[in-house]
């Protein structure tokens, strides 16, 4: 039975529209339905793209394991070239297969459907439902169970790269976030934009920051030797702005007093909502603005949240100076430094 069978072709459309119907051209058959033999070599086609999708998501997982990005951009490029590669494979071959299965496998009859009412009656919905059973039987899926598995099998095992991605969350940062280069008698350097060596380090002197004025600043050391495996995570753990106020505008809490020189105050750089740098100062309004979700945050108030979606406000790192003149930290940060995350209590 056909869809122009359950709704009377076209012939209620012509009375109502006056309009005549041109009707289906010619229905030419495929040569899976005249030859047995071409459908079978259909089906087998069909099977062999769900198992080349089964492989792309088994290429997947292998080359996720074997091709671990290091610290290379060539490592890098190598992973996500061939996870990436899995991964289209796997989805490319599920749904090339299921379009071959039905232009060549599934029932190819042509059929005119009326408009109708939306809500069937009871007599449409059995109508639907016997469509349903109609469909299940065109399609073959009950017939051909090689199709069938295979294409479940397809399916199953393609949420498994998810699985992996999933895993790069991973692992807690454990203590990582609650210890920086900063600690107590390190002086604060001028960030000259890449690594410094200590021959290169700019030390900043107390008496040259005047107010109004905002500095990128590092610990001192951050070249060393012993910091050479992965200077960049230093820097960006440790990376604070330091800026000048003129004392009177400062409200600090009574255990916050010794934490700033004469005005000047330092705050770690990293946005307490996903860690982007906080990099722009309005040093009329003294608002830290982070770029990227418009966080701000106030410096005259040990930089609290005034605006967006930061939680927390920016660290402080405590300063003073040192026999010289020069600023240093009075210890590391006291809190973690960058997004607040569910560890954040436990040091
Ligand atoms: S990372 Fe700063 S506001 Fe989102």
């Amino acid at each position: 039975m056909t869809s122009k069978d359950h709704f009377g072709g076209g012939s209620q459309l012509e009375e109502l529209n006056g309009f005549t119907n041109p009707g289906l051209p010619e229905h030419k058959p495929r040569v899976t339905d005249r030859d047995p033999k071409a459908a079978k070599i259909a089906e087998r086609q069909v099977a062999a793209w769900f198992i080349l999708s089964m492989v792309g998501t088994i290429w997947f997982i292998v080359s996720y394991f074997l091709f671990t990005p290091g610290e290379t951009m060539q490592s890098i490029r190598l992973h996500n070239t061939s996870v990436g590669l899995g991964a289209a494979v796997a989805m490319f071959s599920i749904g090339a297969g299921a379009v071959l299965w039905a232009k060549n496998l599934m029932s190819d009859h042509e059929g005119i459907d009326e408009r109708h009412d939306i809500g069937g009656s009871e007599e449409d919905q059995a109508v639907a439902l016997e469509i349903l059973h109609q469909a299940k039987e065109e399609s073959g899926i009950a017939r051909r169970p090689l199709l069938r598995n295979t294409l479940i099998a397809a399916l199953a095992i393609a949420p498994l790269p998810a699985v992996l991605v999933f895993r790069d969350l991973g692992p807690l940062p454990g203590d990582k976030m609650f210890n920086t280069l900063w600690g107590k008698g390190v002086r604060l350097i001028q960030d000259p934009g890449g690594i410094p060596s200590t021959e290169s380090e700019r030390p900043i002197r107390a008496q040259d920051v005047t107010i109004g004025s905002a500095y990128h600043v590092l610990p001192s050391g951050i070249g060393n030797e012993e910091n050479a495996e992965h200077p960049l995570n230093e820097k960006a753990k440790a990376a604070v702005l330091l800026m000048r106020i003129d004392p009177k505008e400062l409200k600090e809490e009574p255990d916050r007093k010794e934490w700033s020189h004469e005005g000047i105050v330092a705050y770690s750089k990293i946005c307490t909502h996903v860690g982007c740098p906080v990099a722009l100062y309005e040093h009329q309004t003294h608002h830290l603005l982070c770029p990227c979700h418009q966080s701000t945050f106030d410096v005259t108030e040990h930089c609290k949240v005034i605006f967006g979606p930061a939680k927390r406000p920016l660290p402080q790192l405590p300063i003073s100076v040192d026999s010289d003149g020069y600023l240093v930290a009075q210890s590391d940060f006291p809190e973690p430094v960058g997004p607040t995350f569910w560890e954040i209590n436990h040091p």
